[in-house]
């Protein structure tokens, strides 16, 4: 395993076409495209990585599959009354199909989706309570207690929150947001700011593995059938409208954020989080993405 890792961080650090860092908060803008980190962690909780993979970055996104874990643990299947499960084939950020669908998100991973499911895990707490819960869950399943909010990638988001803003307003219209639209806003930019890195990340991930079970804690975080359930959410979601392309070139559930990270889960094989801030034109790691694609080629761990 090491030695494909250390073969694909070398083909990465070829590459000269890195796609183009996030620059809509510009705290994520400064970040240097010139990074890669790798991290696999096997289902006995052995770890391998390369490149930057204890460099820490900002999740984002990838922040979704774990609020989505903790929303189900709270309401169970009313989750599906605050958003769908269904690919929304349009931009993350995108607005249209709310007003055409009586403001219900189509799935838990477009940013309506996930403030969407920031209101539901709020249950009347203040945004700091919400977040302690988070940041707790998040050490709880990688199993470490540094993990901690970058308050100055809040701040940026939360200064150019024109576009989310506007997500919540629209669902607030149709009575979906029940506590104050700045509290989830605030608390749903914190969430994103959570800074990781690929080795934290790939821990992180071990119980959509090992169908629920973190096997190197010995801990269960869900039961079988949710770990299933998230993960096809990952697989049909997980990377916006470009959750297709991503299943045909890696084939494996995976989530993806706009500071460049993507967690992978290979069911019953490993646990994988790659990192490189450079984004393609959907807003997911270009070159995350192609070593994800070098990897189940050489391992043969895509589902299909
Ligand atoms: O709300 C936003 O726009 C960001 N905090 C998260 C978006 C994101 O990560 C999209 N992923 N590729």
């Amino acid at each position: 395993m090491q030695s494909i890792l250390d073969t694909i961080t070398a083909t990465m650090a070829l590459r000269t076409q890195r796609g183009r860092v996030a620059d809509y908060i510009p705290q994520l803008a400064s970040v240097d495209p010139n990074q890669f980190g790798i991290a696999v962690v096997l289902p006995d909780g052995q770890m391998f990585s390369a490149g930057c993979a204890d460099k820490l970055f900002s999740i984002q996104s990838i922040s979704k599959v774990f609020t989505l874990t903790m929303a189900l643990g709270k309401i169970g299947d009313a989750v599906w009354s605050h958003v769908g499960r269904e690919p929304s084939g349009d931009p993350f950020n995108s607005i249209v199909q709310l007003e055409h669908e009586g403001g219900k998100p189509r799935n838990p991973f477009i940013n309506a989706g996930a403030i969407a499911i920031v209101d539901a895990i709020m249950m009347g707490h203040q945004p700091k309570e919400t977040l302690a819960e988070i940041l707790q869950f998040l050490r709880f399943v990688a199993n470490d207690e540094s993990i901690f909010i970058d308050d100055k990638v809040a701040q940026s988001e939360l200064l150019h929150r024109d576009r989310n803003a506007s997500l919540a307003h629209f669902m607030a219209s149709f009575g979906r947001i029940k506590h104050s639209v700045d509290h989830v806003l605030g608390t749903y930019f914190h969430q994103c700011a959570i800074t990781m890195s690929c080795q934290q990340l790939a821990n992180a991930g071990q119980f959509l593995v090992s169908d629920g079970m973190n096997l190197s804690t010995g801990i269960r975080v869900v039961s079988p059938q949710r770990a299933r359930r998230i993960n096809s959410l990952m697989l049909m979601c997980g990377h916006y409208d470009g959750s297709g392309e991503f299943a045909y070139r890696v084939g494996l559930p995976g989530k993806s954020g706009v500071g460049g990270g993507i967690l992978a889960i290979a069911p019953g094989n490993a646990s994988i989080a790659v990192w490189s801030p450079g984004l393609d034109s959907i807003g997911n790691s270009k070159l995350g993405t192609e070593a994800l694609e070098m990897l189940v080629q050489h391992t043969g761990w895509s589902i299909f």
